[in-house]
């Protein structure tokens, strides 16, 4: 079975922007001041408005060639992505590792739920249960993966003979590390992206192209 573990890069062909390399978000903005709890607490407004404006993004991009040829081949995906790129291209079985930025939940009650609001009607948005205050359900940095996202990871690699890791530069803990997972149950790694990462050293092989160049040579080039 083929896997995909995607990242940043992924979306990138479309024109959202990745965090690291060139035009990533984190060479302008310090990931301390949006994406962590603390940075939350401390000024939700700013937060919120840095999110607002990733949806409002988002939201005007369709998904690029890469995300369909991944869904027409039905291949199951991981992705560290929260834009829900991979589900509007139909992929079925898309496990995310960093949550998604279209849902929120409250940080008062149990209250969780999605949100397309763009631009969002109040910022920061309230609960509707509790009027507590809503933050997107993503992960930040220094917060645990969610369980349920991990497990399936851990099955779909169980089963993989094959990863194609695309698009991501291999520097997050502990999504760095499935490709390691894999590779020690035997699968074969894939790498797509125009730069070295530090899981290149890993791959067996390395397609230096974009997303859908580097899936168009990959499909055309071995028989799946
Ligand atoms: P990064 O921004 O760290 O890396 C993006 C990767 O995409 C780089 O290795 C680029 O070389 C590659 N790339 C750029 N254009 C590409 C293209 N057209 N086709 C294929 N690859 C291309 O993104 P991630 O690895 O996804 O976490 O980042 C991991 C996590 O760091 C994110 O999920 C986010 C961020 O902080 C959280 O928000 C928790």
């Amino acid at each position: 079975m083929i896997v995909a573990l995607t990242g940043a890069g992924i979306s990138a062909e479309v024109g959202i922007p990745t965090f690291r390399g060139k035009g990533g978000l984190w060479n302008k903005e310090d990931p301390k001041e949006l994406a962590t709890l603390s940075a939350f607490l401390k000024d939700p407004v700013k937060v919120w408005k840095w999110y607002d404006w990733r949806r409002s993004l988002i939201k005007e991009k369709h998904p690029s060639e890469a995300h369909h040829l991944l869904a027409r081949k039905k291949i199951p995906v991981i992705t560290q992505n929260v834009d829900g790129l991979h589900q509007r291209a139909g992929s079925e079985q898309v496990v995310e590792l960093h949550g998604n930025l279209w849902r929120v939940r409250c940080l008062n009650c149990s209250y969780k739920g999605w949100n397309y609001d763009t631009p969002l009607k109040e910022v920061p948005p309230k609960c509707p249960e509790c009027g507590g205050l809503l933050r997107p359900d993503v992960v930040w940095f220094g917060e645990p993966l969610p369980e349920e996202a991990i497990r399936e990871s851990l099955e779909l690699l169980n089963y993989c003979s094959l990863l194609l890791v695309i698009g991501t530069s291999g520097s997050v803990y502990p999504a760095s590390q499935l490709p390691y997972y894999a590779k020690e149950r035997g699968a074969k790694l894939v790498e797509i992206n125009p730069e070295e990462t530090p899981l290149s050293p890993l791959m067996d092989l390395k397609i230096r192209k974009g997303a859908t160049e580097g899936l168009k040579e990959f499909f055309s080039s071995y028989e799946l």
